[in-house]
């Protein structure tokens, strides 16, 4: 259920990001540009219904979206992708879940939620970074319990380990990345990657 993103310009925007010489201004506008390919990739099998409608010719059957889409962006780095999205989709229900990984042991801490009804929706999770996979299993944890049924996870950089767990825990969940690195380092960073997202975005 691995989508791994093919575009020359998603391959040039991720060597952008990655390289340290990139600020936060430049390291947010590459952001939004990744997560439109990746929105784009994402909903590619949104379901779609017929609508009869007048062009200014003649009266024609023609396609619109047929449900209601939501994304839960996880904070605080996947506040980063939400613009995109919001522009592609302006009817989007948008829910939030506060997740900080401790700098030491790296499992997550839930500090905040809200959410959107997400039964009947195609919801889409947001989070840069899948590292080990803890935030990212965490969350959808979260979104099922709360009703969700059709959920995919967006992500910008993938580690194996982080896939693996997503994998085992929710295998029917898609995920959609523009890279899957090589490993997670003994501080469970990515590498190569693009160091700590957050702090990138964010210039913290
Ligand atoms: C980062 C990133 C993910 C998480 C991934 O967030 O944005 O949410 O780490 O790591 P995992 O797969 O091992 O859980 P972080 O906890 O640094 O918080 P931030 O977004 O507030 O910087
Ligand atoms: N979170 C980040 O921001 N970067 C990593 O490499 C791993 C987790």
């Amino acid at each position: 259920m691995l989508h791994l993103l093919n575009h020359p310009l998603a391959a040039h925007i991720l060597t952008r990001l990655r390289d340290q010489a990139t600020p936060p201004e430049t390291f947010r506008n590459l952001t939004r540009q990744i997560s439109l390919l990746l929105a784009l990739e994402a909903t590619r099998d949104l379901a779609t219904e017929s609508r009869d409608i007048c062009t200014p010719l003649e009266k024609t059957s023609a396609r619109v979206l047929a449900r209601p889409l939501a994304i839960v962006p996880i904070l605080r780095a996947g506040l980063g992708m939400v613009e995109p999205f919001t522009d592609l989709f302006p009817d989007v229900s948008v829910g939030y879940v506060g997740l900080e990984r401790d700098h030491l042991t790296a499992v997550a801490r839930n500090y905040y939620r809200k959410l959107p009804p997400l039964a009947g929706r195609r919801v889409l999770v947001l989070d840069p970074m899948l590292a080990t996979g803890g935030s990212a299993v965490q969350t959808l944890d979260v979104l099922r319990a709360e009703g969700a049924t059709e959920l995919a996870l967006v992500c910008i950089v993938s580690a194996p380990e982080g896939v693996r767990a997503v994998e085992a825990a929710h295998p029917a969940v898609p995920i959609f990345t523009a890279a899957l690195d090589r490993e997670l380092n003994a501080s469970k960073y990515i590498l190569p990657g693009l160091g700590d997202f957050g702090d990138r975005l964010y210039g913290t």
